[in-house]
This record gives structure tokens, C-alpha cells and sequence, in this order.
């Protein structure tokens, strides 16, 4: 018997020290490096593509780049939950030290799209990823990053590099992996397919889904609806505005009691376009209005969550906030 218990310490042991020295490489090695593979890309700009670009750009790159002198040279993101560590987002604009300068265009195609820097460097989920996005979505983004643009004049503004948390490193080792560059062009549904355009735009384009599922450690960007609680709500998400409080992504299923199944698609391109609830509160950050989405276009994602399996989930709103 005594024995036996021996044995069982000596193997508990041996589980601790290896649990123990896995731990301590994780932490040591840090964010994982992968192979690159950018495509032989040269995107031929043109003034619509810049408009488009731009446009895009305030819809899903700005608000996380944008620093305090206008310009996109990066800043502290102070609305990034505390498990993940502290993030800096980087300076992309054109001076010559920023962390965009040295990207080619299929460079930044194969980073936007896998998450895998030039560097090799995997970029954790605090960077989004854009798989789905069409080409010609894509190529605008990087036909704006070119342009001359003010938000995008040189600022030498360095910023510190994130310090990724435990959990961040542990998670980019065993869920958060790099996603593969598409093998055949990808293609944008046409505008008039109202609930595929409608998905193409809340899934792939703006990604509101990440934020109203329930958890960005379950967010699933391959299969977008097979993230845990789809469009549920209830992921905790930070205010910019004092770095702490706590505000709650709003259930944004048509559930009659405890999603937006009450309300009307004017209701809905109100809340999206200017922020307005049809109670008259006003939606708090990091919920920015959506102002350069056209009512077309919030249109379709109203059409498409009509087809969405509602999910009863209450969302604690913390209104007194
Ligand atoms: C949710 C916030 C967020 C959004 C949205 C976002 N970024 Fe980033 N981005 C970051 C952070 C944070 C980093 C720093 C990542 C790191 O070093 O791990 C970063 C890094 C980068 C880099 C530098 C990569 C390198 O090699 O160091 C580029 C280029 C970039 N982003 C471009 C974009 C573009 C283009 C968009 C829009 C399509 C965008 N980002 C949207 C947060 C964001
Ligand atoms: C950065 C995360 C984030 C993104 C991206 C985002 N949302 Fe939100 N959204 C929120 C949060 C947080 C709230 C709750 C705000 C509050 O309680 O004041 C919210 C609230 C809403 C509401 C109000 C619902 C209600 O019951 O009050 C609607 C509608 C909405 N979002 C739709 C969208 C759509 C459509 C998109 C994409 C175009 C989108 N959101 C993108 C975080 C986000």
C-alpha cells in the first residue's frame, strides 16, 4: 500500500514538473511564428477603389488605429479586456519606421487574411482577421493604405509592443490558429441577394457577429455561425471611454423578449447608423455608430437576421452606467 502511494506521488510528481516546464516554454516562447506565403500581388489603384478603401477603412480599421493626432500612427487600447494583457495598436501610416512601411501588397493581402504577419509573427485576435472578404473589398483597404490620404501622412509615433497575457500565449498555441489564404478568388454575393449580402456584410465585411456572440475566446472566423451563442450578445467587452467599466455585447437576434425581434428595420438602422435605440437611450461605445454603412446596406443585414435562429439569452445592460 505504502508503496503504491509512493508510486502515485513519484507520477503526480512528474505531471506537475512537465505541466510545469510546458507552462514556463509557453510563456518564455511567446506568440508562435509561422511559414509566409503572400501572393504575387500589385493592386492597381484607382480613385473609386481609394473612396471605397477609405470607407471601409472607417468601418473596420480606424477605431482600433486611430491615435490622438488624427493620424492612423496607433495608440493604447485601453477597451481590451484585462485577461489579454496590454495592447498597443501599430502606427500604419506612411513614415518610413511605421509597421506598415515594409509590407507589399500581397504581404499585406496574406497578414489581413491569415493573421500571419511579414514577420511570421501570428497576430493575436486583438488584430482582426478578414478571410471572407472579397478581393476587390480587400485590394480597396490596401488601395487606401496607399493613398494620400491625411489620416496617413508619416508620423513617427512609436508604439510600444503589446504584452500579450498567459492565457493569450496559451490560446494562440491551441485555438487561435493562423487561417489558410483562400485558393481560389473570393467574391462578394450580389447587392441585390438581400440576405446572402446581408451575412457577407455583419460576417465577413464589418464582422459584427464577433463582438454579439457570446465570447471572443469561442468566436469561430472560418464558420462564423458556429461561434458560440451566434448573435446572442453577452460578450464582455470594455468602454473605451474610462478603460473598466463593463458593457455587454446587446442579443441582436430577433428573440421577441430578450433580443430585437420588437423591433422595426427603421428601428434597427437607427440604433446601427446613429446609435439611437428606439427607447430613445443612446448605444454606448465600444458600439460606434455605423454612419458610413449606407440604410441599403443596414437594410440587408436586418433582411438577413430575420433567418437567424433566435437565442433567448437576457443581456445584463448596465444602463446606470
Ligand atoms: C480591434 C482593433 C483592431 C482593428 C479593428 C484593426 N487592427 Fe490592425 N492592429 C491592431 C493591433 C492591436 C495591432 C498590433 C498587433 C500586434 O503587434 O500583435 C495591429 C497591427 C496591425 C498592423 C501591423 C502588423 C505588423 O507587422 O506588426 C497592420 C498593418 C494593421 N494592423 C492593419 C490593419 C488594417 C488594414 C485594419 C483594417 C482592415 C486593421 N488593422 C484593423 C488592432 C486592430
Ligand atoms: C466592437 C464591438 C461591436 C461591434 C463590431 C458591433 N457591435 Fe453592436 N453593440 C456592441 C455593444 C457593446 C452593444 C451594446 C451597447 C450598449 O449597451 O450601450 C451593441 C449594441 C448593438 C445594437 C443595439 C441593440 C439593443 O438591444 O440595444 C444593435 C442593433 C447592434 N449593436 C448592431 C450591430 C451591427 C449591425 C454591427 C455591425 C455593422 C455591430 N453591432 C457591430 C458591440 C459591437
Amino acid at each position: 500500500m505504502r508503496k503504491a502511494l509512493k508510486i502515485l506521488g513519484i507520477i503526480l510528481g512528474a505531471i506537475v514538473v512537465i505541466v510545469l516546464l510546458g507552462a514556463a516554454t509557453i510563456n518564455f516562447s511567446g506568440i508562435p511564428s509561422y511559414d509566409t506565403n503572400p501572393p504575387d500581388l500589385k493592386v492597381e489603384p484607382d480613385s473609386a477603389l481609394i473612396a471605397e478603401g477609405k470607407r471601409l477603412a472607417t468601418l473596420v480599421c480606424n477605431h482600433c488605429h486611430m491615435g490622438t493626432s488624427g493620424k492612423l500612427d496607433g495608440k493604447h487600447m485601453n477597451d481590451i479586456p484585462p485577461e489579454f494583457g496590454k495592447v498597443w495598436s501599430a502606427n500604419i501610416t506612411q513614415a518610413a519606421n511605421s509597421k506598415l512601411a515594409p509590407y507589399s501588397d500581397g504581404e499585406l493581402a496574406f497578414f489581413l487574411r491569415t493573421g500571419i504577419k511579414r514577420d511570421g509573427k501570428y497576430a493575436p485576435p486583438w488584430m482582426p482577421k478578414f478571410p471572407h472578404m472579397s478581393d476587390e473589398d480587400l485590394h480597396s483597404i490596401i488601395a487606401y493604405l496607399r493613398s494620400d490620404a491625411r489620416e496617413l501622412q508619416p508620423s513617427d509615433k512609436i508604439q510600444p509592443a503589446p504584452e500579450p497575457s498567459f492565457l493569450v500565449k496559451l490560446l494562440c498555441r491551441v485555438a487561435f490558429r493562423p487561417l489558410p489564404y483562400p485558393e481560389a478568388s473570393v467574391e462578394a454575393p450580389p447587392i441585390t441577394d438581400k440576405v446572402a449580402y446581408g451575412r457577407y456584410l455583419l460576417t465577413s465585411k464589418v464582422e459584427c457577429y464577433s463582438c454579439h456572440s457570446a465570447d471572443f475566446k469561442t468566436v469561430n472566423i472560418m464558420e462564423p455561425e458556429k461561434s458560440e451563442g451566434y448573435l446572442g450578445g453577452g460578450n464582455t467587452l470594455i468602454s473605451p471611454e474610462d478603460g473598466k467599466t463593463e458593457i455587454y455585447s446587446a442579443n441582436i437576434t430577433m428573440d421577441k423578449e430578450t433580443g430585437i425581434g420588437n423591433w422595426t428595420e427603421e428601428d434597427f438602422i437607427k440604433a446601427v447608423r446613429f446609435g439611437q435605440r428606439p427607447d430613445g437611450k443612446p448605444l454606448r461605445q465600444p458600439m460606434s455608430p455605423f454612419s458610413a454603412l449606407s440604410d441599403q446596406e443596414v437594410s440587408s443585414i436586418w433582411t438577413y437576421l430575420q433567418t437567424v435562429p433566435p437565442i433567448k439569452n437576457e443581456v445584463q445592460r448596465n444602463w446606470e452606467y
